[in-house]
């Protein structure tokens, strides 16, 4: 009795451990299967995320992010080309849920009514706007005494206006939804102003205070507020801002290239992605205790303590 006990025992383990076995090999052989990959569940899907300007370096990185996470994402920027472009690249990158959408509208962030036009569209679309992440193009560079009148308007305009004219309009929305996420896109600028960028060390300041009074006001309907600050990150803008330096002293490319790479720790320009990596991260589920900071993705560049 006792010897047919064990040996029933015996065969059961043999089996659970040949079914192990077996499951353990269909795993390790199939490089998609989920079960395989360890992964922190974001919660982004089904979120709906307005990411503007979009069609290329960061913003671009932080749409892509955001709709390979699962959230129907609506990218902006001046260009439909640039847009159709930026969309396909989109669409070429794997998505964990299967049927998310991309929506691209054509608006120019200096303009009041085309951000009131891109809400609208945005809401007609997908009846909702979970996430925001604020993102604009970089203002010229140059010294104090070169920048003109019209540049100064033009950088309050785009770089801190548009914010503060599209939060105004999408937070009634937020608090309606008892849900938000805000997130802007700044520079380590507002922690370590940058030599000949005078005009990004001034008005993304007003970005941050703004940001930070909104993360006080609406944290109690569940809006959570955050600014990100990207050091140099290696895009359009980056290649931009180099070749400027270029031409305005007659220094190689590489030779200013390293001017921008020397300070930084990890000894490397960023990449887009890493920017949005953090984005993607606030915008998320697992960011729910996370409002009002600032904080850089720079490989160490700013070396101040805060
Ligand atoms: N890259 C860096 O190292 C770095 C570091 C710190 C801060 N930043 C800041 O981060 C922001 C994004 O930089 P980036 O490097 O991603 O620049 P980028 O590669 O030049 O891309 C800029 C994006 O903004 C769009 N855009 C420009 N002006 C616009 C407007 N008036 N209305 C709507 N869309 C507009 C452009 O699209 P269209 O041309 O198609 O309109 C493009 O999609 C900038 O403000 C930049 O100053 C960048």
């Amino acid at each position: 009795m006792r010897k047919t006990v064990l040996t029933r025992k015996i065969v059961i383990g043999v089996i659970n451990f040949i079914v192990n076995v077996v499951y353990l090999i269909i795993i390790f052989q199939d490089p998609n299967n989920k079960k395989r990959q360890i992964v922190m569940n974001l919660g982004l899907e089904n979120k709906v995320a307005l990411v503007l300007a979009s069609s290329k370096g960061l913003g671009l990185a932080c749409a892509k992010g955001l709709y390979k996470e699962g959230a129907n994402i609506v990218i902006c920027s001046r260009s439909g080309d640039n847009l159709k472009i930026a969309k396909e690249k989109i669409e070429a990158s794997h998505s964990i849920a299967s049927n998310n959408k991309i929506f691209p509208i054509v608006a120019d962030l200096m303009y009041e009514d085309q951000i009131k036009s891109l809400v609208e569209k945005t809401l007609n679309e997908f009846g909702k706007i979970d996430i925001l992440v604020h993102n604009a193009g970089g203002p010229p560079s140059g010294p104090i005494e070169r920048i003109t009148k019209k540049e100064w308007s033009n950088s309050i305009e785009l770089n801190l206006r548009s914010f503060i004219f599209i939060t105004e309009m999408v937070i009634p929305i937020m608090k309606k939804q008892g849900y938000g996420r805000i997130i802007a896109i700044t520079s380590v600028s507002v922690k370590q102003p940058l030599n000949n960028l005078v005009l990004s060390n001034t008005t993304r300041l007003g970005v941050v205070g703004f940001a930070k009074t909104l993360a006080n006001e609406y944290g109690k309907d569940n809006i959570l507020v955050n600014v990100v600050c990207p050091g140099p990150t290696l895009t359009d803008r980056m290649n931009e801002l180099i070749n400027k330096m270029v031409s305005d002293t007659g220094k190689t490319y590489e030779e200013v290239e390293k001017g921008w790479i020397d300070p930084i720790p990890l000894g490397r320009l960023g990449k887009p992605e890493e920017l949005a990596n953090l984005v993607l991260f606030l915008a998320s589920e697992r960011a729910s205790y996370i409002t009002g900071t600032v904080i850089q993705v720079d490989g160490g560049f700013v070396k101040g303590l805060f």
